[in-house]
């Protein structure tokens, strides 16, 4: 569909509207009681989340491509069905194909409360990769409000299990990587993708950035916390049904080799990424649904 048909059904006056790009691509945009979000359909992506006197919470790259098929550098993309890239097949996507893929838009809901909740599918019959024989649908429903609320939840039609990793890989907007510091995850195992995915312990009990960081925290399944000294606030990232949390900064020289970041841009963001990943991949048993999700919200400095 395109905007205009989407604003024919969907649009709520002053509260969500629906634009086409110069690419060619479609964006809802919502502003509520002094919130204002934005999801592009490809990707099913959030790109913007901004509550009521808050600086934005996410981080997207204005450097980004913003065209059809290529990833938003940024926000909250996909990560399904596989994280980086594919153990199976090597020339598969990095990351998976939901996040370039073009999501139906199935539902929008306005609550009481000065929310609104953009409900979107995917199924094998949108996607058809050749990297991917299984069947799935995925529902994912966000939720702009005080709270950024995204739920992916994945079904499977199939006869027999399938076999998946997923996460919500959000990018957060900060003042800088060196003002941070992430809490939720001492005492876990992670994967060290900056030294040969060598397994390490989080000792340190906050985990701080100095230098290129990419590691997949294993069995964390509580909630993590980004302190910001610089913006004197705590982004809160709250989850479920999720077992792995990734942490990455791609520091400076990895930045710069990215064209659609920018050579500075790499010390305003930082990724706390929800997932299933790697050793907590999730095995679907035949029509059974699994779902994860995460609920992002600011707090104040302590
Ligand atoms: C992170 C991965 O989740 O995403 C990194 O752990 C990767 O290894 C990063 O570099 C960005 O991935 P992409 O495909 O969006 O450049």
């Amino acid at each position: 569909m395109g905007a205009e048909e989407l604003t024919a059904e969907f649009g709520i006056a002053g509260i969500l509207d629906f634009i086409e790009t110069q690419h060619g691509m479609v964006k809802a945009v919502t502003s509520l009681d002094g919130m204002t979000g934005e999801l592009y359909l490809q990707g099913a992506q959030v790109t913007a989340w901004q509550p009521p006197d808050e600086r934005p919470v996410l981080f997207t790259s204005a450097n980004s491509a913003f065209a059809p098929e290529r990833a938003i550098r940024g926000g909250v993309p996909i990560v399904f069905p596989w994280f980086g890239a594919s153990r199976h097949t090597p020339t598969a996507p990095q990351h998976g194909f939901a996040r370039t893929a073009t999501w139906h838009l199935d539902g929008v809901e306005t609550t009481g409360s000065g929310s609104l909740t953009l409900t979107l599918s995917l199924d094998d019959g949108d996607v058809g990769s050749p990297f991917w024989p299984d069947r799935f649908r995925a529902i994912y429903s966000v939720t702009f409000g005080q709270t950024l609320s995204l739920r992916l939840a994945v079904q499977n039609p199939a006869m027999h299990s399938i076999l998946f990793e997923d996460a919500l890989h959000s990018y957060f907007a900060i003042s800088d990587v060196a003002e941070i510091a992430i809490s939720g995850l001492a005492g876990a195992t992670y994967i060290d993708k900056a030294d040969a995915a060598r397994r390490k312990v989080q000792t340190a009990n906050l985990v701080t950035i100095t230098a290129e960081t990419d590691r997949v925290y294993l069995d964390t399944s509580g909630q993590c916390v980004i302190e910001d000294r610089g913006w004197r606030r705590r982004i809160v990232v709250g989850k479920d049904g999720s077992a792995s949390s990734v942490v990455w900064n791609p520091w400076a020289e990895k930045a710069a080799a990215m064209v659609d970041l920018g050579e500075d841009a790499w010390r305003g963001m930082g990724c706390v990424e929800t997932g299933n990943i790697a050793d907590n991949e999730v095995r679907l048993a035949a029509d059974a649904e699994h779902q994860m999700s995460t609920a992002i919200s600011i707090a104040a400095a302590r």
